[in-house]
C-alpha cells in the first residue's frame, strides 16, 4: 500500500482542493502523486508535496517548478538520473539508484499541509520505505519531510532534530537533511547551489 488511490478520501480538505482543481483544469494530473523511481534504488528523496502547477499538474514529482529544475540537474551532475530533463513527464529522464517521493502526497493549498494530513499520508512514506531493500540513504528536503520520515522510523523528531547538513542513523539506513530546494530557499540565499551540491557529494560517499 505504498500508493493511495486515485480518489484517496483521507484527507477531505486536500480531496476538496483536488477536485476543485479538477474543475479548473480538467488536462491536469489533479490525484495524489505517485513516487517516481524504482524500489531497488539505494536513495531515496522525500520532499514535501505536489506543487500546485508542477507535480500536481504533471503527475511527477519535482516536475514542472523551480525546485524540480534544481533537483534534476543536481541529480543527473551526480549521477542519479541520466537522460534530459525537460520538466515533463515524457522526457525520458530515468533514474538511477535513487528514488524520489512527497511526504504528502496530495497538493495543499498554499503549499503548507496541516499536521493531521502529513500524518494520515505517513503511511505510505513507511510503505515506500519498506519495500526498498537495499536503501541505505534518505534525504528529506526540509523540516516537514525530515519530522515526518523521522517518525516514519518510530523515532521522536526532538531526538533527531532538523539541520541542514545534519545526518543520523535510523535503523538500517542514514538520514541525510537539506533545506528544501524551492524557489524561495534559493532566492533567499538559505540554500545555495553549492551548498545543495555539497550534500550530494556526502551522499555519494555515504553509498560508496
Ligand atoms: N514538487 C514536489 O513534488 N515536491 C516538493 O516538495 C516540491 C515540489
Amino acid at each position: 500500500m505504498s500508493e493511495p488511490s486515485r480518489d484517496c478520501p483521507l484527507c477531505p480538505r486536500l480531496a476538496a482542493f483536488r477536485d476543485e482543481w479538477r474543475g479548473r483544469e480538467p488536462g491536469w494530473h489533479n490525484a495524489p502523486v505517485p513516487s517516481f523511481g524504482a524500489a531497488d534504488a539505494r536513495l531515496l528523496i522525500v520532499g514535501l508535496a505536489p506543487g500546485l502547477r508542477g507535480a500536481n499538474a504533471t503527475g511527477r514529482p519535482f516536475t514542472g517548478d523551480y525546485a524540480g529544475d534544481l533537483l534534476y540537474s543536481t541529480l543527473i551532475d551526480f549521477g542519479f538520473a541520466t537522460g534530459e530533463f525537460l520538466a515533463r513527464p515524457d522526457d525520458g529522464l530515468t533514474l538511477q539508484d535513487c528514488r524520489i517521493t512527497n511526504a504528502v502526497r496530495c497538493v495543499p493549498p498554499q503549499n503548507k499541509p496541516e499536521t493531521a494530513e502529513i500524518a494520515q499520508c505517513r503511511p505510505f512514506l513507511e510503505s515506500v520505505i519498506a519495500e526498498m531493500p537495499r536503501l541505505k540513504v534518505i534525504l528529506v528536503l526540509g523540516q516537514i519531510a525530515h519530522q515526518s520520515t523521522v517518525r516514519a522510523f518510530g523515532e521522536k523528531p526532538s531526538r533527531v532534530p532538523f539541520k541542514h547538513g545534519g545526518e543520523a542513523a535510523l535503523g538500517r539506513v542514514m538520514l541525510v537533511s537539506s533545506y528544501h530546494c524551492s524557489r524561495y530557499n534559493t532566492n533567499t540565499g538559505v540554500l545555495t547551489e553549492a551548498m545543495f551540491r555539497d550534500v550530494f557529494r556526502r551522499i555519494r560517499t555515504l553509498i560508496a
